[in-house]
């Protein structure tokens, strides 16, 4: 299995651009098998999620072509509407292109996903919606059987929860329900703002997506069009905290810098200096971080929970203790056993991890065991004495473009090794 090796102590700095969002572009994919004709997302980051999403729009019959950062999907040959197991597996966020297939086709089968590495993840809140919209869904096995006998009808779905997945479900199998639906308590991230600016470019009538109360007048037909995806707010913040974590200073390119405003306020805490230009930000990094305090995550835009490691990293090398409080997912502390083995000195009980800084954390053998806490444990072996080898980076793979030639090109030293032999 594939490793990243990592030798530490170098500083990151420089200017890079930023890839595009890999949770903005996959609601994208499912909806282009939605609309009718060509859809060109522009900004689409090579990641191996992408392609996932990418096979099961071929799958269904829709064609697929890449080039670059290019990716247009031609759903007008789409014909299925049943995902096989295999694909599904392959990614828990496949679940989006439930409301899409319902709008599409009346008609949907796939796998329902089961628990993850960071949680349960049920999908109550997502089949609650669609039944509520008119779906009638069977469970069997695993499989989620699924049909609209009098066809998708606009309703007032209030959200337990402001999920975005189930948010994104919503929006794709009601924009062309009969009627209005009516969202309360929606998710306010800004890929759900995203892709209802898409869907409105192609003939759908959403107002309110970005605020928790949407409205969605249902339309009979959309139209395919292009759509460049927005930069991605959480692999920003991965560069920013290797740049943190090394005393380094980085210019980063990137165009929405309001999205980062959630997480400015701890970097500040810690001493960096973030200065906003005409490009991105700059961010400065002092010689040794001071303690954040407290960070509890938080639906959007409170602190968003896929920067929770990164910044528990910070925690370890900074000066003072901080605490970090996870209320989005049930089981994101997976990584504290492995910055352990770097020497960082952690507490956590439920969803609380206690972060005492040390002064320097050591190279080790890491695993990783999730996409966040992966790229984490990349960004602490940036900083740390020594080598260190990651392993299971095929996670991390699922949501960072080459980020070993990104930092390598900030003066980082990490190859990615097909086998470690010691
Ligand atoms: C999305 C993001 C993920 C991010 C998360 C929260 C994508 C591809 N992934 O995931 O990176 O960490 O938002 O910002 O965009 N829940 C239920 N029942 C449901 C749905 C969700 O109980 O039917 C719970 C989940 O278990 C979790 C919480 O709600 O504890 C948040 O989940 P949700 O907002 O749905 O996250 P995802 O859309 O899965």
């Amino acid at each position: 299995m594939a490793c990243f090796v990592i030798n530490g102590q170098r500083k990151i700095e420089g200017e890079m651009t930023v890839q595009g969002a890999k949770n903005g572009a996959l609601p994208l994919l499912a909806a282009s098998v939605l609309v009718r004709g060509k859809t060109v997302l522009s900004g689409c980051p090579q990641l191996t999620d992408i392609t996932a999403a990418a096979n099961i729009l071929t799958y269904l019959g829709c064609k697929v072509i890449t080039d670059g950062d290019v990716m247009c999907v031609d759903s007008d040959s789409a014909a299925g509407f049943a995902v096989s197991d295999s694909l599904m597996h392959e990614m828990r966020s496949s679940i989006v292109f439930l409301g899409a297939l319902l709008g599409r086709f009346g008609k949907a089968e796939l796998t329902a996903p089961g628990g993850c590495e960071i949680g349960l993840r049920p999908i109550d809140l997502h089949l609650e919606a669609m039944r509520s919209l008119g779906a009638v869904i069977d469970e069997k096995g695993g499989r989620l059987v699924c049909s609209c006998p009098g066809g998708l009808k606009g309703t007032r779905i209030s959200l337990s929860f402001p999920s975005v997945g189930a948010t994104e479900n919503i929006l794709l199998a009601a924009c062309t329900a009969k009627g209005e639906t009516l969202v309360v308590n929606a998710a306010r991230e800004p890929e759900i703002a995203e892709l209802a600016c898409f869907l409105n470019r192609c003939g759908a009538d959403i107002r309110g997506a970005g605020e928790s109360v949407i409205r969605i007048n249902g339309v009979k037909k959309l139209t395919a069009c292009e759509h460049r995806i927005r930069q991605d707010r959480i692999a920003a913040v991965t560069y920013m905290a290797a740049a943190a974590v090394t005393g380094g200073k980085l210019r980063l390119n990137f165009s929405d810098t309001e999205l980062l405003m959630p997480v400015i306020e701890p970097f500040e805490k810690t001493g960096c200096q973030i200065t906003p230009d005409e490009k991105g930000i700059c961010l400065k990094a002092p010689e040794r971080l001071k303690k954040f305090g407290m960070i509890r995550t938080m639906p959007y835009p409170g602190f968003p929970t896929d920067s929770q490691a990164d910044l528990a990293v910070m925690a370890s090398v900074a000066q003072g203790t901080s605490t970090v409080v996870e209320n989005i997912f049930e089981n994101r502390f997976k990584y504290v056993g492995e910055l352990r083995k770097m020497g960082a000195q952690i507490r956590t009980e439920n969803r609380v991890a206690v972060i005492e800084g040390v002064g320097r954390l050591s190279g080790a053998r890491v695993v990783s065991h999730d996409l966040r806490g992966g790229s984490a444990l990349v960004v602490a072996a940036l900083c740390s004495e020594g080598t260190t080898v990651a392993d299971g980076i095929h996670h991390i793979d699922r949501g960072y473009e080459k980020i070993e030639k990104q930092l390598t090109e900030l003066g980082a030293e990490i190859y990615r090794k097909e086998q470690y032999d010691g």
